[in-house]
């Protein structure tokens, strides 16, 4: 396993790959990684020749007084774990080199990328989107793996891809959750004992929600109400958003009667957390 921090290093590495006849596939990452990681790398050995991740805590998608200094870095943990699953090239790019003085150019998704999320989180998606497309870019990838936690994210990038005609396979990978069935995520480890085991609410408003849905209820607010229902009963969380929205848009819908996904975020004191079901 190759560990790289040069732009034009590895361009050179994914030249050697291709010049082989190599189906490349990118992970990008923030590092921290955990199980749910441990998956999109599962599923890009599966299918490709070449894994490459890529490992950048990402200053433009963190807005001034967001997480940005105190997101975990882990790299030494993190490398040990791309080791055990087969990596091929961890890529942890220098900031300063992926953003030079006098760097300018944003990608801006369009009004996906103000919904949700989108809506707290002005200009994220549009950080989000510009780190996606440097990094495949520059690794030129068959295929790039992302996590379905993160829903609002890949449909995101599944818009630039098709926008800008990209030709790399955007592949989602399910969810992988803990015990209890909260999702899987770095920022789960900002959460003390009494919100950790608040958080589990949050599977279980999805779970009561898929449940009438899946009775035969088509009528959002209905479905909404009884996620809101679970979460409102903790004391220590804040509801933000629970949208139901048309999975390829994020169009909110009245009516489910396509395929949608309820996807809400929720603040608890020490974390933000998302999470989403889809209903089809
Ligand atoms: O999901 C993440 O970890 C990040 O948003 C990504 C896709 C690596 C871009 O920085």
């Amino acid at each position: 396993m190759k560990i790289i921090e040069e732009i034009g290093q590895v361009k050179a590495e994914v030249q050697i790959a291709r010049s082989k006849g190599r189906r490349i596939a990118l992970v990008p990452t923030m590092g921290a990684l955990h199980a749910g990681h441990v998956e999109l790398i599962r599923e890009a050995r599966r299918r490709s020749d070449t894994v490459i991740l890529s490992i950048f805590v990402n200053p433009t998608q963190f807005a001034p007084g967001e997480d940005f200094d105190s997101y975990p870095r882990t790299l030494e943990t993190d490398i040990k774990a791309c080791r055990a699953e087969g990596v091929d090239i961890i890529f942890t790019p220098i900031a300063t080199e992926l953003y030079p003085a006098g760097f300018s150019t944003i990608i801006d998704v369009g009004e996906i990328g103000r919904r949700l999320c989108g809506a707290s989180r002005p200009g994220h998606f549009s950080g989000v989107a510009t780190i996606v497309l440097k990094l495949l870019n520059i690794t030129e990838p068959d295929l790039a793996i992302f996590g379905k936690k993160d829903f609002q994210q890949l449909s995101i990038i599944e818009q630039m891809v098709r926008d800008l005609n990209k030709g790399v396979e955007v592949v989602g990978v399910e969810t992988v959750r803990e015990l209890d069935g909260l999702a899987m995520s770095s920022r789960n480890s900002y959460l003390n004992e009494a919100e950790r085991s608040c958080a589990s609410a949050l599977p279980r408003a999805l779970g009561a929600a898929s449940e009438l849905f899946n009775s035969g209820v088509r009528d959002s607010s209905s479905v909404v109400a009884a996620a809101r229902k679970v979460l409102d009963a903790e004391s220590l969380i804040d509801v933000e958003y629970i949208k139901i929205c048309e999975v390829r848009s994020l169009e909110e819908l009245e009516t489910i009667d396509k395929k949608a996904v309820l996807a809400l975020a929720v603040k608890l004191p020490g974390a933000r957390l998302i999470d989403n079901v889809e209903l089809y």
